[in-house]
């Protein structure tokens, strides 16, 4: 029997990455190839035509799992009936700018649009907020938005830990899908903390942890973490535009896992709101390790992954750790102290 479709809102639409997105979304990258899906769009007045174009271009490329499209520049209209939120809309940074650059903007947005999430969502809808500051920007819709269970808004770093996959697969010149459990601690910032201390890389001897594999240790603890946390500056540099591809296939990924469930032995990281596990301040959003098993997340938990025993722990126990483990969380603070 054919599935109910499932109303999928995504906020900017207009955007760079809503352009990237709607399609995926269209074809089933995100909730999986039998799922119908009802998608809803919402932009702000002056990107309204842009909207509308986007919207006959879905029409046009006869998506067979497209059971409606709405285009619309109310808030109240996008939000009515949706089980899945993709909170895009905001205004991206520039060159030169950290992502933090943006709060003002972005963060108003956010409050904005939370109540009518909460008021006009489907009950249990999932949020995913993607726009900049991320972490901050879903720790107010979580303040904004009281009765939508803490445990349904998350943030977007799942990009940050595809990217450390990636850099790990070029480096050993092995394929991407051979390379699990990464992990990023914290925020979607220059502050955040990439450790591959418990990655494996699948190979024809089993399962290989990467720091056996990657013989230079400097790297990992150097390079490694600087151009993962420094990617999103670096893609603005050659694109003059944020980037947008990769931000909106990691969005699928992310919604994927989610609702469907994270492969078995695997994890990924989510931006979740922070129970006190490994220290990190309890109602934070922070990025942990997550599976997800029926719907629901879990915070990865074991002293093996305590960050002062991995090997990119960095200085075990030291200022240094606790430095670069903290800041993403005052970050958060401080955004939400101004606003
Ligand atoms: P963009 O400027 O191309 O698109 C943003 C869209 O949001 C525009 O169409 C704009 O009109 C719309 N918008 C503005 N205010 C709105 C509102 N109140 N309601 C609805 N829509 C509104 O930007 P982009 O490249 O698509 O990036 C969007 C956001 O995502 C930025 O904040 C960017 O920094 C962020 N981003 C996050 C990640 C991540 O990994 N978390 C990755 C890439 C980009
Ligand atoms: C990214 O990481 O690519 C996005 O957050 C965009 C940015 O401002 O870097």
């Amino acid at each position: 029997m054919a599935k109910e479709p499932v109303r999928v809102l995504v906020t900017g639409a207009a955007g760079q990455i809503g352009y990237a997105l709607v399609p995926l979304i269209a074809r089933g990258a995100m909730l999986g190839p039998d799922q119908p899906v009802i998608l809803h769009m919402l932009d702000i007045v002056p990107a309204a035509e842009s909207l509308n174009g986007v919207k006959m271009e879905l029409v046009d490329a006869a998506f067979p799992l497209l059971k409606g499209v709405l285009a619309t520049t109310d808030v109240v209209e996008a939000c009515t009936g949706v089980n899945i939120a993709v909170m895009v809309g905001g205004f991206p940074r520039k060159e030169g700018m950290e992502r933090k650059d943006v709060m003002s903007k972005n963060v108003s947005i956010y409050k904005s649009q939370a109540s009518a999430l909460e008021k006009h969502a489907a009950t249990n809808c999932k949020v995913l907020v993607v726009a900049n500051p991320a972490n901050t920007n879903a720790l107010i819709l979580k303040e904004f938005a009281p009765s939508i269970p803490e445990k349904n808004i998350t943030c977007l770093t799942r990009l940050d830990h595809n990217r450390a996959l990636g850099q790990i697969s070029e480096r050993l010149n092995i394929q991407v899908s051979d390379v699990r459990n990464a992990i990023i601690w914290g925020n979607h910032s220059s502050t955040q903390y990439p450790d591959v201390s418990h990655a494996t890389v699948t190979t024809q001897d089993g399962e290989k942890p990467v720091h056996e594999l990657v013989a230079d240790e400097g790297w990992l603890r150097g390079d490694f973490i600087t151009t993962v946390q420094q990617r999103g500056a670096a893609i603005i540099k050659a694109r003059k535009f944020s980037s947008a591809l990769s931000a909106a296939s990691s969005a699928c990924d992310h919604i994927r896992d989610w609702v469907l469930g994270t492969p078995q032995g695997t994890w990924v990281s989510m931006g979740v709101y922070s129970d006190g596990s490994y220290d990190v301040p309890a109602g934070l959003i922070y990025s942990f390790p997550v599976t997800c098993v029926d719907g629901e997340w879990s915070i990865v938990q074991g002293s093996l992954l305590k960050p002062e025993t991995g090997l990119c722990g960095v200085r075990p126990l030291g200022k240094g750790w606790s430095r670069t483990y903290f800041a993403p969380a005052r970050e958060t603070m401080r955004g939400r102290r101004t606003k």
